[in-house]
């Protein structure tokens, strides 16, 4: 089945739907997502997952959208959070609290307190946290399941910014400080050690990092069962990658039968917590030509989509394809798509070959990852708005923001301390 947007008379396409009306009813920026993309690429993980325990926790970071968020509660998915934020949005969207990972180094104390009320698994990142951890369990009343979350030191080949497992990291600790909290762990009775954790890294387009990791967490756990303290579940993190232009990573399907295959006869359930590879490519942000500008050294199309939309090509050089909603005959050019802006680091990709007119659409695609999650309001933009195709039908899943909603919860300085500070 395609789930890719294609072209029908000369007219772009998702699901089915003309994302030229898109364009004409909710206005761009917008993004769009497909629900049946998105289940395909959720049933893509649960398939391989078939027969053996597992769970899929969707990391809510890549796309924390109530819509999207619900659609993979009603899959059966879980939830990798990595704030209280993002578990409340969990929560409001219908998903199932027990079936969430807590994961991230800066967990509060309120925090805490919010998720140990939930019941979820804390994927512990350091000694500090476990101490902090237990003793709001103990005052609570409340158990804290946990994970100790595992820093391989494995180098995942990817853009520094999001290489999480090396030793060099602030994520996780080493199999020796892992072992030191277990055995605190295990002596207490308000802490129930649930499983072991890593995640290290995203967008890898490789299986050998993900199997070197895993087979660094496997040893571990045969080393912590040797000890008499043993863990029901395992979880390897989120991180395998797309195909924005030409990466060739490995189907969830072959990554995952590759971690089946190892882990051999150990009664564990599995757990993923995939963000990119599940939403990336169901969702395109549509934009708007606003003006072509010629110099004597380069094309620009201005649109109206910038780096406060998608951060992704100014913040890590990210490419992501680009397409004409509306094909037109004629010789195309070579254009930089850049946003309104003022920073020259605002870009949605350069040197693209297309045949541009002002007022022309386009979809820059597989945009559902890290694209509206790393908005902001940047330059004073209201934040795009999101729809979700679904059946044939466009459903508005959150509004554009307005000028006046740029400014709730500002105020003035009260009037009686209008004077100068310094006259
Ligand atoms: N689990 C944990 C603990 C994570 O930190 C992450 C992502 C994931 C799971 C999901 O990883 P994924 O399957 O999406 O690769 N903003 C960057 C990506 C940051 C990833 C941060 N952690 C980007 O746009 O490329």
């Amino acid at each position: 089945m395609n789930t890719n947007p294609n072209y029908q008379q000369g007219q772009l396409h998702w699901d089915g739907v003309s994302l030229a009306n898109l364009a004409e009813t909710y206005g761009t920026p917008l993004y769009v997502y497909s629900r049946r993309t998105l289940e395909t690429a959720f049933r893509s993980y649960d398939d391989a997952l078939a027969g053996m325990p597992h769970l899929i926790c969707y990391a809510v970071k890549a796309n924390g959208n109530l819509a999207i968020l619900n659609t993979l509660a009603r899959l059966g998915a879980g939830f990798d959070v990595v704030s209280g934020g993002e578990l409340a949005r969990v929560i409001a969207a219908g998903g199932d609290p027990r079936k969430v990972v807590f994961s991230g180094v800066g967990k509060t104390a309120e925090e805490i307190r919010y998720a140990l009320a939930q019941d979820l698994v804390f994927n512990v990142e350091s000694e500090a946290e476990f101490d902090l951890l237990a003793e709001l369990a103990r005052r609570s009343g409340r158990t804290a399941r946990i994970s100790v979350r595992i820093n391989p030191n494995v180098d995942p080949h990817t853009h520094p910014y999001i290489a999480t497992g090396l030793k060099e990291n602030k994520f996780g600790v080493t199999p020796k400080t892992a072992r030191t909290i277990y055995r605190q762990a295990a002596a207490l009775p308000f802490v129930d050690i649930i499983g072991v954790d890593a995640h290290i890294g995203s967008q890898i387009t490789t299986l050998s990092p993900f199997l070197k990791a895993f087979e660094r967490l496997l040893a571990f756990v045969d080393e912590l069962a040797a000890e008499g303290i043993a863990v029901s579940h395992l979880d390897i993190g989120g991180g395998l990658g797309v195909s924005y232009r030409d990466e060739t990573p490995p189907t969830p399907a072959e990554y995952l039968h590759a971690l089946r295959q190892r882990l051999g006869s150990r009664r564990l359930t599995l757990v993923v917590e995939p963000g990119r590879s599940l939403v990336a490519q169901a969702g395109l942000l549509l934009t708007r030509v606003l003006r072509l500008k010629r110099t004597p050294v380069k094309n620009f199309a201005i649109v109206d989509a910038g780096m406060n939309d998608l951060l992704r090509p100014s913040l890590y050089g990210a490419w992501h394809p680009i397409q004409a909603v509306t094909q037109r005959e004629g010789k195309p050019e070579r254009w930089d798509i850049v946003g309104p802006i003022c920073e020259s680091g605002d870009f949605i990709g350069k040197d693209r070959t297309l045949h541009l007119q002002t007022g022309d659409l386009l979809a820059v695609g597989l945009s559902g990852a890290y694209g509206f999650a790393l908005s902001s309001n940047y330059n004073a933009r209201p934040r795009a708005a999101e729809v979700m195709l679904s059946k044939g039908q466009a459903f508005l899943v959150r509004q554009r923001e307005s000028i006046a909603d740029l400014w709730r919860g500002e105020s003035l300085l009260p009037k009686k301390s209008h004077n100068l500070i310094y006259p």
